[in-house]
């Protein structure tokens, strides 16, 4: 059975200074998602980038932007976010305390609400909620930086899940983010994950290009 596994480049991992460059590849490839990484330095220990570096990657990028944000309190931007053209905004299970009013503004905004869950974080508490949920992201290293390497307990997450959104007949997308490569994106795909981010891999490979190409390919 083929499945159309996606594939979401963190621009994260781009070069800055030729950031309209970068953006325009992940256009021209067959790269799915943009996936932006918003960092506060608090929820997680660094700062990534903000709103205008936003606005500017919305103005060229031609494809579903996916904004992961890592945040305290993520409710006071969800509107800014939707102005700055996230498509889906991901907040982390760790950082609401009202979960589900937080999805149901993400969703009034017009855009797909997903919920990141730190590698500590069971599945299981996501049970009650998962009908409410576009997409859950199953962070494969600790949040905050790119480069890190994969935490191998992610496959049993992938599966856990996976079974939790059949048994309450949800829709949910499974995405997996942090230190995907050919090595594990197929186990990965197999296992149930319908996104894969990629930063590092992407970007520190000679032809970003032709890498997106191989992890499309070897994921269907
Ligand atoms: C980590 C970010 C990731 C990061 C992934 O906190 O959420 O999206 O960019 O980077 P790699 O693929 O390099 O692990
Ligand atoms: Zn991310």
């Amino acid at each position: 059975m083929t499945k159309n596994t996606l594939i979401a480049p963190s621009v994260l991992a781009a070069d800055f200074a030729n950031l309209q460059r970068d953006i325009e590849m992940i256009n021209n490839s067959e790269a799915d998602w943009f996936h932006i990484d918003i960092m506060d330095g608090v929820f997680v220990p660094n700062i990534s980038f903000g709103m205008p570096v936003l606005q500017a990657i919305s103005k060229h990028a031609t494809k579903t932007i996916d904004v992961h944000l890592m945040i305290v309190d993520p409710d006071r931007y969800i509107s800014t976010f939707a102005q700055l053209g996230a498509n889906i905004l991901t907040v982390h299970y760790e950082a609401c305390n009202h979960l589900h009013r937080t999805l149901q503004a993400i969703k009034a905004e017009g855009m797909k609400a997903g919920v990141a869950i730190n590698p500590h974080t069971n599945v299981r508490v996501l049970e009650d909620i998962i009908q409410d949920i576009d997409l859950v992201c199953i962070m494969s290293v600790n949040p905050g930086f790119g480069g890190q390497s994969f935490i191998e307990k992610t496959y049993d997450k992938v599966f856990q899940l996976k079974e939790m959104i059949q048994r309450c007949k949800s829709n949910t997308l499974i995405e997996i983010d942090g230190g995907v490569t050919n090595k594990n994106a197929k186990q990965l795909a197999d296992a149930g994950a319908d996104v894969l981010v990629a930063g590092s891999y992407v970007f520190g490979a000679e032809n970003p290009t032709a890498t997106i190409s191989d992890l499309k390919k070897i994921t269907q």
